[in-house]
C-alpha cells in the first residue's frame, strides 16, 4: 500500500509518500481502507518530534479517519468486512489501510458519509466534551473561543451556539472573521498579539466571559485569564503551540477554575466513545451542526497540507484522501 511515513522528527522534508508493507490484523482488531484521513494540529507536534516519540522513525503519521472494515482479526464479533467505521488516536492513518484495535473504532450511519465522519472524530469529540462536560454551557453564558474559524474552532462554535450561548470568537485575520461568522459566532475579534481582553470586556459590559477555550500557546494566555468573569472557566487545550511559562497560584484571578483538558481522558470506554460519536453524527443528521470548510487534499501531499495548517492561512478541517478514492 502507499502510506506518508516520518523519517525523523523535523520540518515539511522529513514526509515522504513511499510503498509500505500492508498491515494485518491481530487479535481484537480491525484492518480498514481509508476512505480520508483527518488532519490535526497534533500531527504537526508529531511531525516537529513534541509528540508520539516511543515509537521509533520511520512511521506512518495520522491518527484519525473513516472508511470500510476490510478484514477482521480474531475475537472481533462487533464489527465485519463492510462496515463502514471511525476513528481518532489511532497511529497510521495516512495510509490506504491501517489496522486499529476494534474497541477504537465507532460505526458511522448510513447518512454520514466517510469525509464528515473523518471530519469530527477529532475536533467533534473535543469540542462536545469542552461544551458540554468541561465546562457545560448553559443558555445565556458568554464563551470566549480562539481560533474560532479553525477545525476545532468552528464545531465548538455551533455547539455552544446548540446550548444557548453567546459566542465570542478570536481569530487572526478579516478573512477567517467571515467563516467564523457563518459558523454562528456572534461577535469576532481579529487579534494575533494578545491584546484582545479589553474588547471582551467592552463586549460583556465589562463582566468578561463565564468560559474561555484556548488553544493558541502562551501569546494568548494572559489576554484569556484577564477575559474571564468572576469564577469563571479557563479551558486549556492546545500543547503543540506550546505553554506558558510556570503559573504562581497566588497571581491568578480568585476562584476561577483552569485545567487542560483532554476528552479521551473522559470517555475511557468503547461504550462511551460510541455514544458520544453518536451523538455528534445525530447533530449532523439533524442539520444542527455542520461541517465547514473542509479542504480534502490527496493523501500523496500530506506534507503539504501540514505545511498549510502550520502557516496559519487554513480555515475548518483538512482531509487526506487516497488516490482512487
Ligand atoms: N486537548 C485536546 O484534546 C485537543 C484536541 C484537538 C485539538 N487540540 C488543539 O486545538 C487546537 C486547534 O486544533 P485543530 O486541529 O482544530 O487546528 P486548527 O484550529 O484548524 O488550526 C490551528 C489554529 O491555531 C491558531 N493559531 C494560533 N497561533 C498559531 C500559530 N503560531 N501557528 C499556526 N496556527 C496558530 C490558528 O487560528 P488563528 O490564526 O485564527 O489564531 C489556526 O487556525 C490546536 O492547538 C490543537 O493542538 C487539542
Amino acid at each position: 500500500m502507499k502510506a506518508v511515513v516520518m523519517n525523523r522528527p523535523g520540518d515539511r522534508d522529513v514526509m515522504a509518500y513511499v510503498a509500505w508493507p500492508d498491515p494485518q490484523p491481530g487479535p481484537g482488531e480491525v484492518l480498514v481502507t481509508v476512505a480520508a484521513a483527518g488532519v490535526n494540529f497534533m500531527d504537526l507536534g508529531v511531525r516537529q518530534g513534541k509528540a508520539w516519540t516511543e515509537t521509533p522513525d520511520p512511521k506512518v503519521m495520522g491518527v484519525e479517519g473513516a472508511g470500510t472494515v476490510r478484514a477482521v482479526g480474531a475475537g472481533v464479533t462487533e464489527f465485519a468486512p463492510g462496515d463502514r467505521v471511525a476513528w481518532v488516536y489511532a497511529p497510521g492513518s495516512y495510509a490506504e489501510q491501517v489496522v486499529i484495535p476494534a474497541a477504537s473504532v465507532v460505526p458511522v450511519p448510513s447518512g454520514i458519509d466517510d469525509e464528515t465522519a473523518a471530519s469530527v472524530m477529532m475536533q467533534g469529540l473535543t469540542a462536545s466534551h469542552f461544551a458540554t462536560d468541561f465546562y457545560p454551557v448553559q443558555p445565556g453564558d458568554v464563551a470566549l473561543v480562539h481560533a474560532a474559524a479553525g477545525g476545532l474552532g468552528l464545531l465548538l462554535t455551533q455547539i455552544i451556539k446548540l446550548r444557548g450561548g453567546t459566542v465570542i470568537g478570536r481569530v487572526s485575520s478579516a478573512e477567517k472573521a467571515v467563516v467564523a461568522r457563518a459558523a454562528g459566532a456572534d461577535h469576532v475579534i481579529i487579534d494575533t498579539a494578545g491584546q484582545f481582553a479589553q474588547q471582551v470586556r467592552a463586549l460583556t459590559g465589562g463582566i468578561g466571559v463565564a468560559v474561555v477555550y484556548d488553544g493558541s500557546g502562551p501569546v494568548t494566555f494572559q489576554g484569556s485569564l484577564d477575559a474571564l468573569r468572576a469564577s469563571g472557566t479557563f479551558c486549556w487545550y492546545g500543547p503543540v503551540l506550546g505553554a506558558p511559562e510556570a503559573i504562581e497560584i497566588m497571581s491568578l484571578p480568585r476562584s476561577i477554575k483552569l485545567g487542560y483538558a483532554v476528552f479521551s481522558d473522559h470517555i475511557p470506554t468503547p461504550a462511551l466513545l460510541r455514544q458520544h460519536a453518536a451523538q455528534l453524527f445525530d447533530w449532523i443528521a439533524r442539520g444542527q451542526l455542520k461541517v465547514q470548510a473542509t479542504t480534502a487534499y490527496p493523501l500523496k501531499e500530506a506534507a503539504q497540507a501540514l505545511a498549510d495548517i502550520e502557516s496559519r492561512k487554513t480555515t475548518g478541517k483538512l482531509l487526506l484522501v487516497p488516490a482512487g478514492r
